[in-house]
């Protein structure tokens, strides 16, 4: 029975590059996710978009002289080239700048408005007097008044991680000119958060499956009490209030990002030409997993579902497994320090798959995780390279040279040989219960155990020795390495789509793995391998220390 899943995915501010913490956070486990679900014969909707108002885009925007459309659209373009490199593959994604998009926010304000949970009223809001003009959270600079954090945004510190609102922040200044602002009252909508406390908690109460981080800051939030929230602001960029006398003034910017993952489900059913289909993916049995970094979770387990109960008749998450960080050689990453590894550099020197295979093998499911260079050779090197590559370059070559290019006749299976097909359908069994759960890390060393047992199998048949007496034997053992291999093609395709469509090309079956799916399927006697080529390259040590200097 084939499900209805929605892989929504964490909206990137299109202020600048992706860099490697972006993709360990949510892009790569979103598409594991997604290409699994795929072979299982699920029905995946995978979405997100460039996150284009608010103001990143603006201070960006302002630095370069260059308007918020340009800035938005210059980084889009790179965001959509690096998932197709990368092999990021969304459904759709889009932006929040479209038609749709405004529509879709503003019929969701709309909706809540009317159904009592977006009210009306004053705020005192920041007002820079040299500027001359209301000041966004981000233009603000303050002390954190949870952790005395010095440089605290006004949306969020950096420090505690904690939302604020700007009238918390201590010694406050204007983030241009360092001025003191004042605040002064202005008219906003906020969102009745409040209100629906004990409906969360209830919801909350029942989300045993959610992984252990995020459900003890959900329920920090809700144990402090939530507190309703200003979703408008004093400024120009963004999506217009859809009321009369609100023309000065925009939907706060993590109103409409959240709203993204609904206005994209239409955007792509319109595209497709079935207009009502997103609902297949929002309503009844359709369940929805959204991949985000840990700082967006607030916004994920409560202030999103909160607006879906206003709106009523649609899919509360089912699943935010949310990543910690990644660090980058042992420090926090940081953007304006250049403390990162970007990812549009990564691409332009690297192949895909070694970078997919070291960021889930060290995903920072549980705690924070650390991207190193050196850590990245030695795991190209020694893991996917010595063992998995090795594992399918001995099979693969030797079969191909020995026995005419095709799968010889294994004749009868020994006990080794079966015991290793056995372990292929264990592995397929155990690696499908690991991404069922989201446990990434856990399903790419099930996968990487078979390789390990293969070779040790491959070393004991030693089939170029045995080759020289007696042929039948070395292709008995040529035969199950060949069927492991089959098996870790589809095995591994989540992980490492690249590598896994070649080998299955150079196995020798037609078409894609993705008309294969989820199953056990071991080559026919006889069929005609490719010649085959090595899946991975070693990486030179020098690496590590041109690389290294490029950072910071
Ligand atoms: N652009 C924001 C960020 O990068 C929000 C992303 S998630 C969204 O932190 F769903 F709200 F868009
Ligand atoms: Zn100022």
């Amino acid at each position: 029975m084939s499900e209805y899943i929605l892989v929504a995915v964490a909206w990137p501010y299109a202020n600048g590059s992706l860099h490697l913490g972006h993709i360990a956070g949510a892009y790569l486990p979103a598409d594991i996710f997604a290409r699994y679900n795929r072979l299982k014969g699920n029905h995946v909707l995978m979405v997100s978009g460039s996150d284009q108002h608010g103001t990143p885009i603006t201070l960006r925007a302002e630095q370069e002289s260059k308007s918020p459309q340009e800035i938005a659209s210059r980084y889009h373009k790179e965001f959509l080239q690096c998932w197709k490199e990368l092999g990021i593959s969304f459904d759709l994604f889009t932006t929040t700048g479209t038609d749709n998009h405004a529509e879709v926010t503003q019929d969701m304000f709309l909706e809540l408005l009317q159904n009592g949970y977006i009210y009306k009223d004053k705020m005192l809001q920041a007002f820079c007097p040299t500027c001359q003009r209301f000041l966004a959270d981000r233009y603000i600079e303050g002390i954190c008044p949870y952790c005395g954090f010095p440089n605290a945004r006004g949306d969020q510190c950096d420090g505690c991680g904690k939302p604020i609102n700007p009238s918390e922040l201590k010694d406050i200044r204007c983030k241009i000119c360092s001025s003191t602002p004042r605040f002064e009252s202005s008219e906003h909508f906020f969102l009745r958060l409040s209100a629906l406390q004990e409906q969360l908690k209830d919801w909350v109460t029942k989300q045993k499956h959610w992984r252990n981080a995020v459900l003890s800051s959900t329920w920090k939030y809700l144990n402090e009490g939530l507190k309703d929230r200003a979703i408008t602001r004093d400024i120009k960029w963004g999506i217009k209030i859809p009321l009369d006398g609100f023309e000065g003034k925009r939907i706060y910017v993590w109103f409409e990002a959240v709203t993204g993952y609904l206005s994209a489900s239409k955007e792509w059913a319109k595209l497709r030409g079935n207009e009502n289909e997103w609902q297949k993916y929002w309503r009844n049995e359709a369940k929805s997993y959204y991949f985000i970094g840990k700082d967006n979770t607030f916004f994920h387990t409560l202030v999103w579902p909160a607006m879906l109960m206003g709106y009523k008749n649609l899919n509360l998450p089912y699943d935010v497994p949310a990543n910690e960080f990644l660090t980058i050689e042992g420090s926090k990453l940081s953007t304006s320090r250049n403390w990162a590894v970007w990812l549009p550099d990564y691409l332009q020197r690297y192949d895909a798959d070694p970078l997919r295979y070291f960021l889930t093998s060290s995903m920072p499911e549980n705690a924070d995780s650390d991207f190193s260079w050196d850590k990245f050779l030695r795991c190209n090197n020694n893991e996917l390279v010595a063992t998995y590559g090795n594992l399918i370059h001995r099979a693969l070559t030797f079969t191909y040279r020995n026995y005419n290019g095709a799968v010889p006749s294994p004749g009868e299976l020994d006990e080794p040989s079966k015991s290793l097909l056995q372990l292929t359908e264990i592995t397929l069994n155990d690696v499908n219960d690991a991404l069922a759960r989201c446990s990434f890390r856990e399903a790419l060393r099930l996968n990487m155990s078979l390789a390990q047992e293969s070779n040790r199998y491959l070393d004991a048949q030693a089939p170029w020795k045995t080759i020289k007496n007696d042929k039948e034997i070395a292709a008995r053992t040529m035969y199950t390495v060949i069927c492991v291999a089959a098996v870790l093609r589809v095995t591994m395709y989540p992980f490492l789509p690249f590598s896994s469509e070649k080998l299955h090309t150079f196995l020798g079956f037609p078409g894609s793995i993705k008309d294969v799916g989820w199953r056990l399927q071991f080559p026919v006697v006889g069929q005609k391998l490719e010649q085959p080529h090595a899946l991975f390259k070693k990486l030179d040590d020098s690496i590590v220390v041109d690389e290294t200097s490029r950072i910071g």
